[in-house]
């Protein structure tokens, strides 16, 4: 056994970047998967002139980058690029006269970009940018009408995340520096253009538009979307943007938000970034949501008619505490923006609706992370991850920042309870608010403000088997969920014959008591089984992204070649990676299952964004 070391020695061990501060080893500030060099130059205000040119699936115009000079002897700013044409650089010099300033851009990798070195013989305070994007820009989609709800606009929108913002603007993309800005954008009239900043519910409709985003954001906040799209209120501050045919339904599923906006601001403080909309995009977001400072992204495969996936809307609320106002600064200490994001989401979840929910969705979430960490090296299942530069991070996305992230913040609830835990977070979020910090910045502030105070509530080695150990420690205790029992025996009755499926009392089961059933289900079904569930609960058929998330791979699994017609439907009218890559996990298992997958893929590869693109394709290209 460990003998206990005092409590400085021990952080030193929890966090071995605090003890190896040398030369060599850069900071865990440090950003590997960014050029920019923040400790020379910073962006302090980005001003953003773009041509939206649906034709040319172009954003074409002028970046003035703002700098904050750091270095005195730096003469060097390195911007993050990927497929962008540069034409012009420019620095406007004290006098207000512009320069031209020598640029060159480095080889491409396929990962970063290009890094857009531009040279200077002095700091200038302000340079300009002339650039277009690339029709394939990582970070934008172009759909043609036919993809969208109305089928008679074009669409098109952006996802920043994690380090696509460099394909539509040359810029620090790196969430360790946090900028404002402001846009002019031009298109074409009938069309309404949306950023992640001042969106004015009543703006007229022209083609013309000017956004300001006031606070500091990272670069991977940055958002733009363009298309047919509406605004109907939710109240005085929050309000859904959509499609006109979608945009009611949206209204209705969605009708809880300000509740939960006060649910927040009760536990976390209040909400700083004014209004809080939502954007419903079509079935290709490649996402279920994506936290958008005052505007968040939506899949609209979470409008089920019966709320019980608004869980999602909690989820990209809670950023605007966890992530967009405390900020991981590089990617490797994600879970301080996911896994305290779902910490949150499950207290908003609790309060709303009531804890029968957010316990089934715990239950949930740690079966996925269960399943998910038995196939993961060990190195990848600890929160504070290890800098990992050649690794892509839209290939790296894991439960392990959400979902064993949120566990240890519900560890500690447990341990030092609400009434210290609660306004620990609450002064967390004020400390650091519009900052970029890292895993041992947040060590340190909970040693001095809530482990200092209650020492004998956790230990030091607790803390580390949490953050730099692989696995869930033996000491955490697990979610569970009363209502999941039921479903388990109901499951268990069917499985052992004593009951048909139609004698089973599911009448008053929602999205989450489906999905505990089929997860439960064995790897395998009998062509009866399948055929008995089919027939009584339509499960082929259903909407529900969740339910068929689940269904399609067993019935896949299984041999049960009558749902391929709708599996074929369904990977083509969705684009959203978490739903459509499980049943292509299933199908590329046989050498059938895989040529299905692949023409089913060649299909829908026109109406993918290009992180779904890339994982399905990944996926087909593995070697069996
Ligand atoms: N910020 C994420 C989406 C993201 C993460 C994009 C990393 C790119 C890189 C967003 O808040 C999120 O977590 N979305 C989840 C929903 C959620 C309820 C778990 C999703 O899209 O599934
Ligand atoms: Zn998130």
């Amino acid at each position: 056994m460990r003998v206990l070391l005092p409590l400085a020695l021990s952080i030193a061990m929890i966090l071995p970047a605090f003890a190896a501060k040398t030369h060599d080893a850069p900071p865990r500030h440090h950003d590997e998967h960014s050029w920019a060099e923040p400790d020379k130059v910073v962006i302090r205000d980005l001003g953003l002139d773009l041509r939206v040119d649906f034709g040319k699936k172009q954003l074409r115009g002028s970046a003035d980058l703002a700098l904050t000079w750091k270095d005195p002897a730096a003469r060097e700013l390195l911007l993050d690029t990927r497929d962008l044409s540069i034409a012009k650089v420019l620095g406007k010099s004290g006098d207000g006269n512009w320069r031209r300033l020598q640029f060159s851009l480095g080889e491409r990798d396929a990962i970063f970009g290009q890094k857009l070195t531009i040279r200077m013989k002095r700091q200038y305070d302000i340079v300009r940018i002339r650039y277009a994007t690339a029709p394939e820009a990582s970070g934008l989609q172009w759909l043609e009408p036919s993809m969208t709800a109305g089928k008679k606009h074009p669409f098109m929108f952006s996802q920043s995340q994690a380090i696509h913002a460099r394909s539509w603007v040359p810029l620090q993309d790196t969430p360790g520096v946090r900028y404002t800005y402001s846009a002019h954008i031009e298109t074409d009239p009938e069309l309404m253009a949306l950023m992640s900043a001042d969106n004015a519910p009543d703006a007229s409709r022209d083609g013309d538009y000017v956004f300001r985003m006031q606070q500091p954001i990272p670069s991977y906040l940055m958002a733009i979307s363009v298309g047919d799209l509406v605004f109907r209120p939710i109240s005085e501050r929050a309000g859904v943007w959509a499609e006109p045919g979608t945009v009611d339904v949206a209204v209705k599923e969605f009708a809880d938000t300000e509740r939960m906006i006060q649910t927040t601001e009760q536990l976390y403080g209040p909400y700083r970034w004014e209004r809080y909309d939502l954007l419903i995009l079509p079935p290709s977001f490649p996402f279920g949501g994506m936290e958008n400072p005052r505007l968040s992204f939506i899949t609209p495969t979470v409008i089920v008619g019966d709320k019980s996936l608004t869980s999602l809307i909690a989820h990209e609320l809670a950023h605007s505490w966890s992530g967009n106002l405390v900020t991981n600064a590089s990617w490797k200490d994600m879970w301080l923006n996911e896994g305290f994001t779902s910490y949150v989401e499950n207290r908003i979840v609790e309060a709303v609706y009531g804890t029968d929910l957010s316990q089934m969705e715990n239950v949930i979430s740690q079966f996925g992370l269960h399943a998910e960490m038995q196939e993961m090296a060990e190195e990848r299942q600890v929160l504070a991850l290890p800098a990992l530069p050649g690794v892509d991070p839209d290939e790296a996305l894991t439960d392990v920042a959400y979902i064993k992230g949120a566990w240890f913040l519900e560890f500690l609830e447990q341990r030092f309870g609400r009434e210290a835990f609660d306004p620990f977070l609450r002064s967390y979020f004020n400390h650091f608010a519009f900052q970029s910090i890292d895993t041992a910045q947040f060590v340190e502030y909970l040693n001095s403000e809530l482990i200092a105070k209650n020492p004998d509530a956790v230990t030091q080695k607790e803390l580390d088997a949490w953050l730099n150990q692989p696995g869930i420690p033996a000491f955490a205790t697990a979610a569970k969920s009363a209502r999941f029992d039921a479903v388990d025996a109901a499951r268990k009755a069917f499985l052992d014959g004593r009951k048909s499926a139609g004698e089973l009392l599911t009448a008053a089961w929602t999205t989450q008591e489906w999905v505990r059933f089929l997860e439960g289900m064995p790897e395998v079904l009998t062509g009866q089984q399948a055929v008995d569930l089919d027939e009584a609960f339509k499960l082929t058929t259903s909407d529900n992204g969740e339910i068929l998330q689940r269904w399609f791979p067993l019935t896949v699994r299984s041999g049960y070649f009558e749902a391929r017609p709708a599996i074929a439907q369904f990977l083509q009218r969705i684009g959203r990676r978490k739903l459509v890559m499980p049943t292509y996990e299933a199908l590329v298992a046989t050498p059938d299952g895989k040529e299905f997958a692949r023409q089913v893929f060649e299909k829908a590869k026109p109406g993918y964004h290009p992180i779904t693109t890339a994982s399905v394709e990944a996926l087909l290209a593995k070697k069996p």
